[in-house]
């Protein structure tokens, strides 16, 4: 976004009504490869009641017929052209120990409910893991080789393979006991606004939802479709990197990948679609 952009982008909160209108999101179905109907839309869960939105909505309903299109079909969905990288990546022995990521899990649908209930509290850890952060933990202290960067393209890729297993499956993280904490900094997160232009991610994603910016139509911001392929760059992109890219659009300072502050706000607003359904790898612009 440029400044011209930005400037629009405040004159057009000055002007949302106190509540916003559920308006924008389409009544489209989303079936995927005509078998599986996804649920897109749902009720808001209950941590959600003293905010504007009561209807939870993928933000599949917020983009053109065409870029819907593209994610109905597996082979139209360019994610899957990644998904498959990501396949060949598990079955590849690395590290020290001489194992790849199948020599232990076996076939990738032993991974089946994985995206619907991370960023997940790990017991023995004490600690709260994004998928990434788990399998770097697999790669370090299960097969002896280096860990992935943050929201590097080998880890996303695998990570949408992952993902892939749990497609169709409702969202379903634990937001309260050890992980409280930290979905209490993550909702803390979502509603600081930040930068000279003051914009949280509510500002846009709560109260602006359905509203234009430019071209662009605002979604409610959900990451149930992550990592999600986008037309713009042609590669599949994590949740981290996605955050990044709104805060500094918001031209305020931004965390890194794999920060304390994006685990925690990836808990919580993961949280914010509990009952959607897991689409990654999901197709926008
Ligand atoms: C030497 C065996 C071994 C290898 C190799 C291994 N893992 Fe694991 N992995 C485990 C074990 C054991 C657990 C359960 C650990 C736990 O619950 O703390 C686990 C847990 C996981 C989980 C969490 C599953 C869940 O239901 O919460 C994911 C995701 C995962 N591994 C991904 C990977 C990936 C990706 C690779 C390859 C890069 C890999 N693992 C390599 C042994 C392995
Ligand atoms: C200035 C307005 C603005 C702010 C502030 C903003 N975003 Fe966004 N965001 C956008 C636009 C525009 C898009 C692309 C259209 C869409 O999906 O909403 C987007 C997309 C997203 C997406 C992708 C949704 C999908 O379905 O693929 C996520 C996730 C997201 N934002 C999260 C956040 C978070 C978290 C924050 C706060 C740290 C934030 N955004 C702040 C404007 C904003």
């Amino acid at each position: 976004m440029n400044f011209k952009a930005l400037t629009a982008t405040i004159a057009l909160i000055a002007a949302a009504p106190v509540v916003a209108l559920a308006g924008g999101a389409d009544d489209d179905t989303l079936v995927l490869n005509g078998e599986v109907e996804m649920t897109t839309k749902a009720a808001a869960p209950a941590h959600m009641a003293d905010t504007y939105v009561d209807e939870i909505i993928s933000g599949w309903h917020f983009r053109a017929d065409e870029t819907q299109a593209l994610q109905m079909d597996d082979f139209e969905n360019q994610g899957m052209i990644f998904v498959d990288d990501g396949l060949a990546t598990w079955e590849t022995v690395e590290g020290s120990e001489g194992k790849s990521c199948a020599s232990c899990h076996e076939s990738p649908d032993s991974m089946k409910g994985v995206a619907a209930t991370y960023p997940k509290w790990n017991e023995d850890a004490g600690e709260l893991r994004t998928v990434q952060m788990q399998m770097n933990d697999c790669r370090v202290n299960r097969m002896g080789a280096a860990p992935w960067k943050y929201d590097a393209k080998v880890a996303i890729n695998v990570e949408a393979m992952i993902a892939s297993q749990s497609r169709g499956m409702p969202v379903d993280v634990q937001i309260d006991g050890p992980v409280k904490a930290a979905w209490e900094q993550g909702k803390e997160l979502y509603y600081t606004r930040t930068g000279i232009l003051e914009l949280s991610c509510a500002s846009c994603h709560e109260e602006n939802y359905g509203n234009y910016i430019r071209a662009d139509h605002l979604s409610q911001g959900q990451i149930n479709g992550f990592p999600t392929y986008r037309l713009k760059n042609a590669k599949l992109n994590g949740v981290h990197s996605r955050f990044k890219g709104c805060v500094r659009d918001t031209r305020a300072e931004t965390y890194s990948p794999g920060s304390e502050e994006f685990i925690a706000l990836e808990l919580y607003v993961k949280s914010r679609g509990n009952g959607l359904s897991v689409e990654g790898p999901s197709v926008r612009n």
